[in-house]
Order: structure tokens, then C-alpha cells, then sequence
């Protein structure tokens, strides 16, 4: 039978240790396939071959059922052999939405514990059971840490560059495979212990405290691709918390579903940033690594119609900021002004953040824009009408009047 596995090319290793200490793997020296390996080496150093191996079977129990699977697979292979269908990510139960052990969306119970099916080895004897709805859900996260500037969404006139705005939190996994990954090391983890959404929001909730910041935030990795966990960590922030502390989800807006959005803020959830990044496809397949153009384009329009409805249905009730990035090899200036004016359709006072990509992760080629470039996609966007336009330099943030 033929297989597909990873290998590393010793040319391009350089022995960093991201896969010893930040993406691990769960079946060492006997590789399954699963490719979180290949998604995460900074290096580009894994690649796939396809190998002929002798096929053995193990039996496992999925749902009360016995089934006959091959062995050296992962998990989620195991299961959808068993005919077990994944959900989309962004429902409500199992999805396959990060594949590399960050998120859990994908997690099963594995003889009575939660296990990630997208990464762990399938086991002769298992006893599986796809319902886990009555478990507490877990992720991979990363702080909380107080930040003095926040994100796409964080209210402009907040920051002041002195004072902490937001407590934060960073949660693993993501649906995206950006090569110039702006944060990977959260991203790509998948070694550290996961917490329940309770866990993290009362060390949130206490950095919130300590540091009187008017905000608490949940950014990523995408925190949207494990829904129960994300809807769950807002109603735990809301039940410590009163509502005048504004609760800021930071989202890549691919996932979310106006329903989805509905229970975010029924949790509490007050503030949203969605970042389309841009509006042509052949750009945002760039941007974001992904080969599959009906996948990249679902994506790209759901960013943009998310946008539409959360500010038509919540306008006053959460404050909306919109994302678009900028670096010359990636996005063109005409490009950033049709973003413009499609957010200018929406409202022109819309608060808009362009992020100036740096070289991070595997694209390392190319070179941050200057601040000069950066005050040109400014006004860019303010000729395009628009009157909340924030740039990301590397001198930090300029916002509206040049604040
Ligand atoms: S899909 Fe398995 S951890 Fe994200």
C-alpha cells in the first residue's frame, strides 16, 4: 500500500529545535503522516514522499462499533476510514481545522480522555467515541500578557502607547498556512499542555486586573476555529468580568458565521477584528499559503461578508476593526485602495488597521516596508474616503490625524 510520509532534508535543517521543544511528534520514529511536521518546520526543511509498506490493520471501537483500520495512520484517518464524518471548522463539534495539534477542534475521546485525533497514532484496542459535547474543551495557549498596543480591533483612541490597553491571551492552531506567519511559535505549538476556556480566563482575567487594562483579548494562532472552547473562554471572561470591560476577539474572519457571531456575543464578546487581509484571490492565496482556490476564495468572501454583518446587526453593541496587510512583493497600492473602498461602502468611518508584513517564518525574502511606504498606504486609504485609517510601522502605529 502506498503511503505518504515526511522526511527531512538535512540540507535545510538548522538543528533549531522547533521540533523537539514547539511542534512535536506523537509517533516518533514512525511517521503516520499526518504532516503537522511539514506545516511547521520554519526551515521549510520536511518534505513528502510516497512510500510502499507492507499493510497491517489494527482494530479499534468507534462508537460501539468494531472497526478494521491500518495501522501507522493518524487518528482522523482512522476515523474517517470508519466512515466518521469531520465537521466543518467553526461548528460545533470535531473538525480537522488547524491538522496540527494546536487547536483540539479535532479532539475525540480516546478510552474515556480527550485526545487530538489529528496528530496522535491510531492504536489497536482503542475505544472511541466522536460525541463531546458534554466535555470540557481544551487549547494550546499562549500568556496572558498586558499589551500596550493591541490589535486590528482594539478601539484607535485606546492606545497611548503608555499604558497597558489589553491583557492578552494567544491560542495555538490555525486554519491558514501564511509563510510569513506573524506569530508561528503560537501557532504551530502543539507540546504545550492545553486549558479549559475557565483556566484561561481567570489568568487572563487576573493580568487584566493587575494592569488595569480596559481590554482583555484572545488573538492567535485563529481563535475562531474551535468554537465551543472560544464561546465558552468568553462566557467564563463575561462571569468575572462586568460588561464595560471590553472583550476582544482578534480573527482572521474565515470561519465565522453569523450564528457563530451570535453566541460570541451573547458570551460577551463586545469587540471583533477580522482581518480579509485583501480582496483579490490570487493576493490572498499568497498571503495565506493555501493551494486549494475554492477553499482560499470560500474564505476570503465569508472575511468580508462577516464584516457586513457584524456591523449591520451589532454596529452599536461591538466595536468593529478591519484588518488588511501591506508589504510591495505581496499587495499592490491599487489593491489597497479597492479594499478601501469596499470598506468605504460599509461606512467610512469604519476603523481600519493595515498591518506592514515583515520577513517572519518561512518567507524571509522579503523586506519591511518602510514607514515612508506605510504613511503612502495611509493616505491611500483617506483619499478613498475612509476617516479611521491605522498603519503599522516599524515606528509603531499611526492612526487618524497622525496620533
Ligand atoms: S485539528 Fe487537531 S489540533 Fe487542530
Amino acid at each position: 500500500m502506498e503511503r505518504k510520509i515526511v522526511r527531512v532534508d538535512p540540507s535545510k535543517c538548522r538543528l533549531c529545535g522547533f521540533c523537539r521543544y514547539v511542534n512535536t511528534c506523537y509517533s516518533p520514529g514512525n511517521c503516520i503522516g499526518c504532516l503537522s511536521c511539514y506545516w511547521a518546520c520554519p526551515y521549510n526543511a520536511r518534505y513528502i514522499v510516497k512510500e510502499n509498506i507492507t499493510e497491517e490493520t489494527v482494530t479499534i471501537t468507534v462508537n460501539g462499533v468494531k472497526v478494521q483500520v491500518p495501522s501507522r495512520i493518524s487518528l482522523a484517518e482512522a476515523l474517517r476510514i470508519a466512515g466518521y464524518e469531520f465537521d466543518k471548522p467553526g461548528s460545533r463539534k470535531p473538525s480537522l481545522a488547524c491538522k496540527t495539534g494546536g487547536c483540539w477542534s479535532c479532539a475525540v475521546l480516546v478510552n474515556g480522555n480527550l485526545e487530538r485525533s489529528c496528530i496522535v497514532p491510531v492504536q489497536g484496542g482503542i475505544v472511541v467515541e466522536t460525541d463531546v459535547e458534554s466535555r470540557r474543551p481544551l487549547r494550546i495557549v499562549h500568556g496572558p500578557e498586558p499589551h500596550l498596543v493591541g490589535g486590528k480591533g482594539t478601539p484607535w483612541w485606546e492606545v497611548d502607547y503608555v499604558n497597558y490597553v489589553e491583557a492578552a491571551i494567544w491560542v495555538a492552531g490555525c486554519n491558514l498556512r501564511c509563510p510569513q506567519c506573524q506569530n508561528y511559535h503560537v501557532t504551530y505549538d502543539n507540546a504545550t499542555p492545553p486549558l479549559k476556556p475557565d483556566e484561561a480566563a481567570k489568568l487572563v482575567v487576573e493580568c487584566h486586573r493587575e494592569y488595569s487594562t480596559r481590554g482583555i483579548a484572545v488573538s492567535g494562532g485563529e481563535p475562531a476555529i474551535n468554537r465551543k472552547w472560544l464561546v465558552e473562554f468568553f462566557q467564563q471572561v463575561s462571569k468575572r468580568t462586568p460588561p464595560s470591560v471590553r472583550k476582544h476577539l482578534d480573527s482572521n474572519g474565515t470561519v465565522l458565521t453569523p450564528d457563530y457571531v451570535d453566541e460570541l456575543v451573547e458570551a460577551g464578546c463586545n469587540n471583533i477584528g477580522v482581518e480579509p487581509k485583501c480582496v483579490k484571490i490570487e493576493t490572498y492565496m499568497k498571503i495565506t499559503g493555501l493551494i486549494d482556490r475554492e477553499l482560499a476564495s470560500e474564505y476570503l468572501n465569508n472575511a468580508w461578508r462577516i464584516i457586513e454583518y457584524i456591523y449591520s446587526n451589532y454596529g452599536s453593541r461591538v466595536y468593529l476593526g478591519v484588518g488588511l496587510v501591506y508589504n510591495v512583493d505581496l499587495v499592490t497600492l491599487d489593491e489597497i485602495e479597492e479594499a478601501g473602498d469596499k470598506l468605504y461602502s460599509i461606512d467610512p468611518s469604519i476603523q481600519v488597521t493595515v498591518l506592514d508584513y515583515f520577513p517572519a517564518f518561512r518567507r524571509t525574502n522579503i523586506r519591511r516596508p518602510s514607514v515612508d511606504e506605510m504613511l503612502r498606504v495611509k493616505k491611500a486609504l483617506e483619499e478613498r474616503g475612509l476617516k479611521t485609517v491605522v498603519v503599522q510601522t516599524a515606528r509603531g502605529h499611526v492612526g487618524p490625524g497622525n496620533r
